[in-house]
């Protein structure tokens, strides 16, 4: 009898192996030639997802990487990779360096937001029975909170998210929930906003629900960080103009001024 030798790999989303590769089934040509219609949500969908979806999904997904490709200089990973470029590394290093910093704190709460939003709103909890839950949890709320925008500065990123959601989605029950949270924690804190992790985290979330996606599906995609995927995926082109910003620039090497330092460095005891 034959005996098959087992395989290393297992490859679900794309073929490489005829004339023309594909993308869960779909030839390359057919979604990369402009007449064709598709976008980049649609590709992710293939090959994230394995699902074609339908336009106000993909539209919404692009709207999402749009949305976060860069929000200027200043923010932790876009100064990152700035340093990194000023030192003289390359695109991919310098990319990566600032890529390392998308977390917790700083554009990867999406998968979080998602998740305690989720979690609440599946076992019922109102909104301020949430924010004790979390409370006692001793967990900051992923998704809220922002360093420079408030109700009096809001985020016209997140109003853009919320008004095509308003707009398209079938239903967008889980940012009312939000909204019922941030409504409680801006009357605490100016800045405790839903921000944009927040809001694209519990819309994506609508989203899958809207697709007919069964709520432990919709789980897997969150523990597998799908969530921050789009953020890392939209903020790596910023981060990339960034670094051809620098290239283009010839800037030096960067040292953070020593007035800028607090140094308070004790002489060591000995053991
Ligand atoms: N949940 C509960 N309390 C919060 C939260 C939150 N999400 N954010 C801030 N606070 C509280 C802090 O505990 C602190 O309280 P205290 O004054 O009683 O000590 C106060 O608000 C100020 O906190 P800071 O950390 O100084 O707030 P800062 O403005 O520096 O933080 C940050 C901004 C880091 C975004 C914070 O709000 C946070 O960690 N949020 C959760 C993570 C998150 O969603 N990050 C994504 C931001 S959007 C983006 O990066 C694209
Ligand atoms: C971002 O998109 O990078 C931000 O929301 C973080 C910031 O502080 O601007």
């Amino acid at each position: 009898p034959k005996i098959r030798r087992g395989k290393e790999f297992i490859c679900t989303i794309s073929d490489d192996r005829g004339d023309e590769a594909t993308y869960a089934g779909y030839p390359i040509s057919s979604l990369a030639t402009p007449e064709t219609g598709f976008g980049i949500g649609d590709v992710i969908a293939l090959l994230w997802f394995k699902k074609r979806y339908p336009k106000w999904a993909t539209d919404y997904i692009e709207t999402v990487l749009k949305t976060v490709a860069d929000h200027g200089p200043a923010v932790s990973g876009a100064h990152n990779a700035k340093v990194t470029a000023r030192a003289g590394k390359d695109m991919v290093s310098s990319l990566v360096s600032g890529l390392l910093t998308i977390g917790p704190r700083f554009g990867g709460a999406i998968d979080d937001a998602a998740r305690y939003f989720k979690y609440a709103n599946d076992n019922t909890m109102s909104a301020s029975e949430f924010l004790d839950y979390m409370k006692k949890e001793g967990k900051t709320i992923s998704g809220i909170g922002h360093r420079v925008k408030s109700v009096r500065n809001p985020d016209l990123r997140v109003s853009g998210l919320k008004k095509y959601a308003k707009a398209h989605f079938p239903q967008t029950s889980l940012l009312e929930f939000a909204l019922e949270v941030e409504a409680i924690t801006t009357s605490k804190k100016d800045n405790l906003i839903l921000n944009v992790d927040g809001t694209i985290g519990v819309l994506m979330v609508d989203m899958w629900r809207s697709l007919g996606y069964a709520e432990h599906e919709i789980d897997n995609f969150i523990e597998a960080g799908t969530l921050n995927a789009l953020f890392v995926l939209g903020r790596s082109i910023g981060f990339i103009g960034h670094i051809l910003d620098e290239k283009r620039l010839g800037m030096p090497m960067y040292r953070h001024p020593t007035d800028d330092i607090l140094y308070n460095v004790a002489l060591a005891d000995e053991i």
